[in-house]
């Protein structure tokens, strides 16, 4: 992402609206990539509109697949188990759910791929794929250290038991995916249980998958037939404008149709305990994943320590949480959050260097946090590291600090959430 573009973010009064949020990142790429692989036509509404989906539909394409779009309706033309093998590499932009996951389905395809990223994709781990997928039977080779570009040649798998020495969610489904095409039944273990949007795809297209605590299982192979969907609201995007709201007393905030998935809504009971009013209506299960109503009104604010296993249910709310941690009575302390320095950036040092630029204390730790509550920051110059989690972050840290807030690299929000700074807009009143 380029660091270029910088914006400026005034002091807020309160938060107050109502809005709608584009779809989950997270179901949008699991539905896009399993609707490729179906038999018949996938209808996707409310699909996000972050610049990571559109990398994973633009590799399906590459891949021979039929697609179509206007606005955020996405017709997907199922190709069935076998894709085309691509004239080029496919380029996975900044999305590691693109890289990681598409991994699995290509691992099940007889033929080679290439897989590229840009700068900051091109520096994350992904052995916790490879290893795996290579024990299943697929021939990867890697750049050093096994960073991207992945050169995968598929075909011919076969079922595992595997125990994941990472929690990740994105590993979890590059496995199920690539458990579809192997003969046999595949067994995967996490060591704490994440989101579970990849199991509820898989079903929702039709597959058979058994849960059972952090053990899931699934049987190769399966076909798949297609879906149509309207993709709840994704709730990391809703975080910040929860987070917006807990800092004002006054605030209103109502957001509907939002996904409230168990797996990730751990976000609405920690902000309830530490101070803002929260009530859910409307609850409705789609597909199998939870979507409903919630309205925040502002408190006072507690603090609160965050530590596995909420630490990874909390994986990307974590730098927003992180910066409204000053405005806090006690402050945030972050414990076993060391994935966090292999994400989009590295955003434990992110954090810590934009906290202190606007002048708080911070206590940055291998593998975690503790910023103490009750502080005054000031606006100050920002960078958001190319990463769209912390510039939407510190622009909601901006709303309450002295003077106006600029955050370079602002534009690095459209990976997620091209419409974020709009909406806050509307929301913040002046
Ligand atoms: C995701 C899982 C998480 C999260 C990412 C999306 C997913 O990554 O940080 O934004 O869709 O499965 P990890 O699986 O690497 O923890």
């Amino acid at each position: 992402m380029s660091n270029q573009s910088i914006l400026v973010i005034r002091p807020a009064r309160t938060i107050s609206g109502s809005v709608r949020l584009p779809g989950d990142k997270s179901i949008s790429h699991r539905y896009a990539m399993l609707g490729a692989i179906a038999e018949g036509t996938t209808r996707l509404q409310n699909f996000s509109t972050g610049a990571d989906c559109a990398s994973s539909l633009g590799c399906l394409k590459t891949l021979g697949v039929g697609i179509e779009r206007e606005g955020n309706s996405v017709v997907i033309h199922g190709r069935g188990p076998n894709l085309q093998p691509p004239g080029a590499p496919l380029d996975c932009g900044n999305s590691g759910s693109t890289m990681r996951m598409l991994s699995g389905i290509l691992a099940g395809q007889p033929f080679s791929s290439e897989l590229t990223g840009d700068t900051s994709l091109s520096r994350r781990p992904m052995a916790r794929i490879i290893s795996p997928l290579r024990m299943m039977g697929a021939q990867i080779t890697s750049a050093q250290n096994d960073r991207p570009p992945l050169m995968i040649s598929g075909g011919n798998l076969k079922a595992i038991d595997y125990q994941m020495p990472v929690a990740s969610a994105q590993v979890k489904s590059s496995l199920l995916f690539a458990a579809l095409f192997a003969a046999g039944e595949t067994c995967i273990e996490e060591p704490v249980r994440t989101r579970d949007h990849g199991e509820l795809a898989l079903r929702a297209f039709g597959a058979e998958v058994t849960v059972n605590n952090k053990q899931v299982r699934i049987r190769g192979p399966q076909k798949l037939r297609a879906l149509e969907a309207t993709i709840p609201g994704d709730i990391s995007s809703a975080a910040f404008f929860l987070c917006a709201a807990a800092l004002f007393p006054q605030s209103q905030l109502t957001i509907s149709g939002l996904g409230l998935n168990p797996t990730r809504s751990y976000l609405l009971d920690l902000l309830a305990g530490i101070g803002l009013r929260i009530s859910v209506t409307e609850l409705e299960e789609k597909h199998g994943e939870l979507v409903g109503t919630v309205q925040a009104q502002g408190g006072t604010l507690r603090g609160a320590t965050i530590a596995s296993p909420h630490t990874e249910m909390l994986i990307d709310e974590i730098p927003v949480l992180a910066a409204i941690a000053p405005y806090t009575a006690q402050g945030i302390e972050i414990r076993d959050a060391k994935e966090l320095r292999v994400k989009e950036s590295d955003r434990l040092a992110a954090i810590a260097t934009n906290l202190r630029a606007m002048g708080a204390q911070v206590d940055e730790r291998p593998d975690g946090l503790r910023i103490p509550g009750n502080q005054l920051l000031h606006g100050a110059e920002l960078d958001s590291f190319g990463d769209h989690r912390i510039a939407m972050a510190f622009a909601i840290a901006g709303l309450r600090a002295q003077g106006d807030t600029a955050i370079r690299g602002a534009d690095s929000a459209v990976i997620s959430y091209p419409e974020f700074f709009e909406t806050l807009d509307m929301l913040r009143q002046r």
